[in-house]
């Protein structure tokens, strides 16, 4: 989508994807990835998820990158810290205590941006993205994360002949073909959400489903 459209959303506070308790996938398996505490766990696409702020508290350094000015002063302004602001070729970087998100576009970071990063967490990114982006996503972006980096995506399937994204429909077989040359996929559960979604009902969805994969870089 062309960044207008998700500054459109931002401004008018159509931001129903985010979770204010955070994301119980995430939750229950983020601790089998086996990290070592400390290490730095990249989130693209972050929003102002407070994702963020569950993975700091776990011991982890969080580097984050988000388009919305709007999204990361939110962020902040929820966390009640006053994030320091400096300027890179990446774009504005906030930080506060373990969380530095850089406002800027993802497709502009590179091997030195993510050097440090040997984790992910990948939530709602992929299908925020049109099918021609999701491919370049995968070849550049994850391209760009360190050999035995591994980490945590989060997808979401339903019919895609019942509604047009965004959120678009990224299935297992997607997944498999978009990352299986340089990652190994292992689906670890996958899990019936629309029943609390009245609004993809209305649009007259059948079925839809949050589905959480453990990758590692082979
Ligand atoms: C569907 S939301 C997911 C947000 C977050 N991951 C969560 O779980 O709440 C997608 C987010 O990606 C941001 N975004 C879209 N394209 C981007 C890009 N090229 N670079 C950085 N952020 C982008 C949007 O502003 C939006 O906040």
């Amino acid at each position: 989508m062309h960044p207008d459209y998700w500054h459109a959303r931002w401004n008018e506070g159509r931001t129903g994807f985010n979770q204010p308790d955070g994301n119980p996938l995430l939750q229950r398996h983020w601790a089998a990835l086996d990290l070592p505490a400390g290490s730095q766990v990249f989130v693209p696409l972050a929003g102002k998820s407070p994702d963020l702020l569950w993975l700091a508290a776990r011991g982890h350094r969080v580097l984050a990158v988000e388009l919305s000015p709007l999204a990361i002063a939110e962020f902040f302004a929820g966390t009640g810290t006053e994030p320091s602001v400096t300027r890179s070729r990446y774009g504005t970087h906030h930080r506060a205590g373990d969380i530095e998100m850089i406002c800027g576009d993802v497709f502009d970071l590179d091997r030195q941006a993510l050097s440090d990063c040997t984790a992910f967490y990948d939530r709602a990114a992929l299908i925020a993205l049109p099918p021609p982006l999701r491919q370049r996503y995968v070849n550049e972006v994850y391209a760009a994360l360190p050999r035995a980096c591994r980490g945590l995506l989060v997808s979401l399937e339903y019919p895609p002949q019942e509604m047009e994204g965004p959120p678009f429909a990224v299935d297992e077989a997607e997944i498999r073909k978009l990352y299986e040359s340089d990652w190994s996929v292992e689906t670890l559960e996958r899990q019936d959400i629309l029943a609390n979604q009245p609004a993809f009902q209305a649009q007259g969805l059948t079925t839809m489903n949050n589905v959480a994969y453990a990758l590692q870089r082979s």
